[in-house]
């Protein structure tokens, strides 16, 4: 098999290299048992790159991550790198990779795993079987909206300012990929706004239709004010399949998701942009979770979210959504041995280690290829 994907791996600070190593085998196993194959190079990102180039992303690696099909990152920061100016600290290296990516699409999947029910704060009833997409805009809205800033009024008052600003365009291509990627699931999108109250959520909710007529008849789409969806989500939250909002309420909405189903160590994310000339859409993967100074080293670190966001690469970037069926059903049956790490520990089951849970994973697919 020709190693025809290519794939950066950036693992970072504190326990990125550790998770990122059991992704490797996982990326390795591929290679191997299925009908896909890549091309790997790894990088430095964050406080890594800082102590090696001085700086949190060297151009050299930013060349690299706009040439490859996708990028696959483990975390960056840690107290070492605190006292750097806001400018030149590790996060920056981040910011950096997703403002030249232009990687407006984030792709927060909440997906219950049947073993980690009981860890739910909602009843098995409503979590269980849950497979939700949240798709949160991720380079417009209030968190980049100009005019902004701290000012002093005449009166000696002072005044915080931040702009709601969306462009038809900035809607209709997140939109767009919300429609894409429920044709690759269950039919239906949710777009949220609040369009009672605000102009941009208007605009939003008119661009959506208008998209939604144009070329996705074929999708369900419902409008749903985003204070709704945010009750709606505890409330009832098999209704959702793919939910698609704006940067502030896709901050808060993705969040409120993800905790449905459980721990931070379980939690995948994508980040993707627009379609390049060479017909790439730029990708890059990544867990939700940080670098976690607080275990870093000590083997303890649930490597699963990164190696879900592998299986979102799988899924997403390759075409390969049978290989990332696969790894998630991995992951169900290792849970269901009662096989964990600390994050997501509970009574009668097993403690491994970072390690050990990456092994265990293996044998769950050879098990099941
Ligand atoms: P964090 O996500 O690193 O850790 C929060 C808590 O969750 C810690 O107790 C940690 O031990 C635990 N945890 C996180 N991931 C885990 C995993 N895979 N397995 C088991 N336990 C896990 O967030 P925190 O503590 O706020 O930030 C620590 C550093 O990470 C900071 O420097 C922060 O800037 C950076 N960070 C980086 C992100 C990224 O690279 N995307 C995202 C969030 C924070
Ligand atoms: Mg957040």
């Amino acid at each position: 098999m020709p190693a025809n994907k290519s794939l950066l791996v950036l693992p970072g600070d504190g326990i990125g290299p550790e998770v990122i190593g059991e992704v490797r085998r996982v990326v390795d196993w591929m290679d191997k048992r299925r009908a896909v194959s890549f091309n790997v190079e790894e990088d430095l990102v964050g406080g890594a790159a800082i102590d090696k180039h001085g700086i949190p992303l060297a151009d050299a690696t930013m060349d690299k991550a706009l040439n490859v099909d996708a990028v696959i990152l483990g975390a960056v920061g840690g107290p070492k790198w605190d006292e750097l100016p806001f400018e030149r600290k590790p996060e920056r290296g981040l910011l950096r990779l997703r403002k030249e990516m232009q990687l407006y699409a984030n792709l927060r999947p909440a997906l219950c795993f049947e073993a980690l029910v009981e860890a739910s704060s909602l009843k098995p009833e409503f979590v269980s079987g849950l497979d939700i997409m949240i798709i949160r805009e991720l380079t417009g809205g209030v968190y980049f909206g100009e005019p902004r800033g701290i000012e002093t009024l005449e009166n000696g008052e002072r005044r915080g300012i931040n702009t709601q600003v969306y462009t038809t365009s900035e809607i209709r291509r997140v939109a767009a990929v919300a429609f894409e990627l429920a044709r690759k699931r269950r039919g239906k999108v949710t777009s949220c706004e609040k369009a009672n109250v605000m102009e941009s959520g208007v605009l939003w909710r008119q661009e959506v239709t208008k998209l939604h007529g144009e070329s996705f008849s074929d999708v369900e789409l419902e409008h749903m004010y985003a204070d709704n969806a945010a009750m709606q989500l505890v409330r009832q939250p098999k209704q959702f399949d793919v939910i698609v909002t704006d940067n502030l309420f896709g901050d808060i909405l993705s969040d409120e998701a993800a905790m449905l189903t459980g721990s931070l160590g379980m939690l995948p994310s994508a980040s993707i942009g627009d379609v390049d000339d060479t017909g790439r859409r730029k990708a890059l993967y990544e867990p939700v979770h940080g670098s976690a100074p607080d275990i870093a080293g000590e083997g303890k670190a649930n490597p699963l979210a990164t190696i879900l966001s592998f299986a979102m690469a799988l899924r997403y970037t390759f075409d390969h959504g049978e290989d990332a069926d696969l790894i998630e059903k991995a992951v169900q049956q290792v849970l269901a041995r009662g096989i964990r790490t600390a994050d997501i520990m509970s009574p009668g089951a097993t403690l491994v280690s970072t390690e050990d849970m990456g092994k265990a994973l293996l044998e769950e697919l050879d098990s099941l290829a």
